[in-house]
């Protein structure tokens, strides 16, 4: 069994965004914070980090938010943007307030276009952000399509050659997975994480995608019921879940 990571009270609630860390010693010495049931005045106590610290601890009677690290399953709503530095809503302003300022910082696995919905995974693990986007993993994700005029019956092919060279670029694409739906719906599975790559491959087949949303990434896959906006926590075997074939 590795050991828990041990941090001293303060600094996690700081470090969870609670406040600074005057504010969060104020929090303490007010006697709002309770761990196994017993009341924390000691800005100093030396608290073990495990992942079911929100069954154990209170905040002013609320669980405490689950500590490093973190993966959250979110389905990204149309007209929100991945990146912190993008003007716009940011898909961080669907997230509790207090998690703006956690340390560390949450990031997006990979970027979906303002004008994409679906699955996206958020971490502040750095190593497993990079193990999923890592291109020698391969991690398949699978997007619904839907196109602007008929499928011609080549595409398939044309994608499956891992020949095909989009504009600008020196490599080609590895070949990618396409399943038709009817002739305005396919589902397309891509390896890699090229810019606008799903977009830009219809394109090069001479379609135009109007709607696209990712369902899955590796072996996860985005719950029915989730709806746009909202996120679920995944534990630590769901989110290896990822690296699972789909
Ligand atoms: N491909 C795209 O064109 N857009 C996305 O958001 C993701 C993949």
């Amino acid at each position: 069994m590795t050991k828990a990571l041990m941090a001293r009270l303060d600094r996690l609630l700081a470090n969870l965004g609670y406040g600074s860390r005057k504010d969060v010693q104020a929090l303490i010495a007010g006697g709002k914070v309770v761990l196994d049931g017993k009341v924390l005045k000691d800005i100093g106590a030396k608290v073990a980090v495990t992942a079911d610290l929100p069954d154990r601890m209170t905040i002013r009677g609320v669980a405490v938010d689950p500590p490093a690290p973190l993966v959250l399953l979110m389905h990204k709503p149309l007209g929100v943007v991945c990146s912190h530095k993008e003007d716009g809503e940011r898909i961080y302003d669907l997230l509790p307030r207090r998690w703006r300022i956690r340390d560390p910082g949450l990031s997006t696995v990979g970027r979906l276009d303002k004008d994409t919905s679906g699955l996206i995974l958020i971490t502040d693990d750095g190593d497993y952000l990079h193990r999923v986007i890592s291109p020698k993993r391969h991690v398949p994700k699978t997007y619904l399509a839907t196109l602007d005029r008929p499928l011609q019956g080549g595409e398939g092919a044309l994608f499956a050659a891992g020949e095909l060279m989009l504009e600008g670029e020196e490599k080609p694409l590895l070949p990618a997975q396409l399943a038709v739906i009817d002739p305005h719906h396919a589902r397309l599975t891509i390896t890699e994480g090229r810019y606008h790559q799903v977009r830009r491959m219809f394109a090069a087949a001479g379609n135009h995608v109007v709607q696209l949303h990712r369902e899955r990434i590796g072996g996860l896959s985005l719950p029915a019921d989730l709806e746009a906006g909202q996120h679920v926590i995944l534990t630590a075997a769901q989110a290896e879940r990822v690296f699972d074939d789909a």
